[in-house]
């Protein structure tokens, strides 16, 4: 059966390159890109807003994290209700209108869904501590005795991803110590139990929900996560396979979602949120009936290294070429320390294990760096991911005030982690003072910003010509009227091992510098952009070109 596209999404014509193959995808994290209302927090109104500005920065669709009804216990990722906006970004009827007007300019939206847990405002948590043990209530979620004489241990020893334990003691409707929870994440997001099959029928109602608003993807987060070994053994490092990582069955649910996907006229395309270091445990999530991309966080966690780059790009390319699907370049999302910050530090890859306050940073440096490896990103073959402010080059915010900071990986962690709030802060759109356009003036946003960010707003790079956001927009535009830039084919050229080359096509070459001396271009090039100035006629260190080769 097909269904008819209720927000008019084009069908796809047969022969058609399918637009999640290369296309340019801006993150929005609604909370902090614009307050249309005036209250501090970023919503729908503010992104609708703003819509013309993500049409001339160049992006094709938009990935919008958690709008729906969430007591934000994790930024949204504690969902209560899918099929509500949370009352602090909107209505439905907003969504729903956004949708339809990013679509207008060209623009597909992305939805994001959350299979592994939900919020324990959700429904079914509420009903499932009101019915007790043994209730069909609970056996939606993975509720289990303790350990101990009087049920005082957690069932098993598995940690959350936020520190701490990943269970939870609940108190039964009589008032006695009882049941423990699973929760992966934080005690406010309980663990979904996968071998229900109400679960899977209700996330795949909450798919059509949404490609029937008009949704043209969802990304799914914490993909490889939701399947769990039913047995809840402890888990020794030997264990194979994992209890609760990348287990064989989570396959099935994908192929069930593919087919949803694929019975739209204009298929909906399947993002996945899956980190796993082994690359072809990853690539068999795009097998031809699974999901269509996943992130590739082995390129974003890469440092800044030509030899460790260069590793990145070809492991990549050589995982994703035997199911066919196109890979995704990702510099920022919300979880990761801002790019200019990280580039400009003496350990320049990404580890959740390693953050920490206090790293000495060269932001300048930083910045140098970031803009050359827009370039890489953007010119390399597949679809690219860019995160709200990294168009404006905008750094981690290391100062917030303990007291502000809300991410529960900086509370669950005794404050030992930073948290992931300092890349999350409100985008500065104009004015020389906080909030910078973000909210009316005196209103004060929900996360602070820092004293210094007029220069990084959009009114203040609007027009320079040497700015972060001209860079971008300036690739992205090229990329579209590039044939040979997005999806399709690479060759490395030869070069000095600390330069990076490779033609795209038969007219296009990148090439980035990251030794300390500059480089020479190929003979008979004609630059169209580069992330710095030229050196005479020499690639300076820690930039990035882009030519016309002929
Ligand atoms: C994903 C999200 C992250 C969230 C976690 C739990 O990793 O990107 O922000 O905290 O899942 O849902
Ligand atoms: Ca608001």
């Amino acid at each position: 059966m097909h269904r008819t596209d209720s927000a008019g999404l084009p069908a796809a014509a047969p022969a058609a390159p399918a637009w999640w193959r290369g296309a340019a995808i801006y993150q929005v994290y609604v909370r902090s890109f614009a307050d249309g209302n005036g209250d501090g927090i970023g919503d729908l109104a503010g992104v609708r807003a703003h819509l013309p500005y993500l049409a001339e920065l160049g992006v094709d669709a938009l990935w919008f994290n958690p709008w729906y009804a969430s007591p934000m216990a994790d930024g949204g990722y504690d969902v209560a209700d899918y099929r509500r906006i949370d009352p602090a970004f909107g209505t439905l009827a907003e969504a729903e209108k956004l949708i339809a007007e990013a679509l207008d300019l060209g623009i597909r939206t992305i939805v994001d869904i959350v299979p592994n847990h939900v919020s324990q405002a959700h429904a079914w948590f509420v009903q499932a501590l009101a019915a007790g043990p043994g209730s069909a209530a609970r056996a939606r979620f993975w509720f289990r005795d303790g350990r101990g004489e009087h049920g005082e241990l957690p069932p098993n020893a598995w940690p959350s991803q936020f520190g701490g334990a990943a269970w939870t003691r609940v108190t039964e409707p009589d008032g006695t110590p009882g049941q423990w929870y699973l929760h992966r994440f934080a005690p406010e997001q309980p663990d979904l139990n996968w071998e229900n099959p109400q679960v899977r029928q209700e996330h795949e109602e909450v798919l059509r929900f949404w490609f029937d608003r008009g949704a043209a993807g969802v990304r799914i987060d914490s993909a490889a996560e939701v399947v769990k070994d039913p047995a809840l053994p402890d888990f020794t490092p030997d264990r194979d396979p994992h209890p609760y990582l990348d287990r064989d069955g989570v396959h099935d649910i994908y192929r069930s979602w593919r087919r949803l996907a694929d019975s739209y006229p204009q298929p909906r395309a399947l993002i996945g949120e899956v980190w796993l270091p082994d690359p072809a445990r990853f690539a068999r999530y795009l097998r031809p009936d699974e999901l269509h991309t996943a992130f590739n966080f082995g390129f974003l966690a890469c440092p800044w290294d030509a030899e460790r780059l260069r590793e990145a790009i070809g492991t990549t390319l050589a995982a994703h070429a035997p199911v066919g699907a196109p890979a995704t370049w990702v510099l920022a999302n919300h979880d990761i320390t801002r790019t200019v910050t990280r580039y400009g530090r003496a350990d320049t890859a990404f580890d959740f294990a390693t953050k920490r306050f206090g790293i000495a940073t060269d932001l300048a440096l930083g910045t140098r760096r970031a803009r050359a490896a827009a370039l890489l990103t953007l010119a390399l073959p597949g679809s690219v991911y860019l995160y709200q402010g990294e168009e404006l080059g905008l750094p981690e915010v290391e100062d917030i005030p303990a007291d502000r900071i809300e991410d529960p990986m900086h509370h669950r962690t005794g404050g030992r982690d930073p948290g992931r709030d300092g890349c999350r802060v409100p985008l500065p759109w104009s004015g020389s003072t906080a909030p910078y356009g973000f909210s009316p003036t005196e209103i004060e946003p929900w996360l602070p910003q820092p004293t210094d960010w007029a220069r990084y707003s959009v009114a203040a790079q609007d027009q320079a010509s040497d700015s972060m956001l001209t860079l971008y927009r300036t690739a992205l535009h090229l990329r579209r009227t590039e044939p040979a830039l997005g999806d399709g084919p690479m060759n490395w050229l030869k070069s000095d091992p600390q330069v990076l080359a490779f033609t795209r096509g038969t007219e296009f070459s990148c090439l980035v510098n990251l030794s300390d001396t500059p480089a020479p271009l190929p003979a008979d090039s004609v630059v169209l952009l580069t992330s710095a100035p030229l050196d005479e006629d020499l690639l300076p260190p820690d930039t990035a070109v882009w030519l016309r080769t002929v």
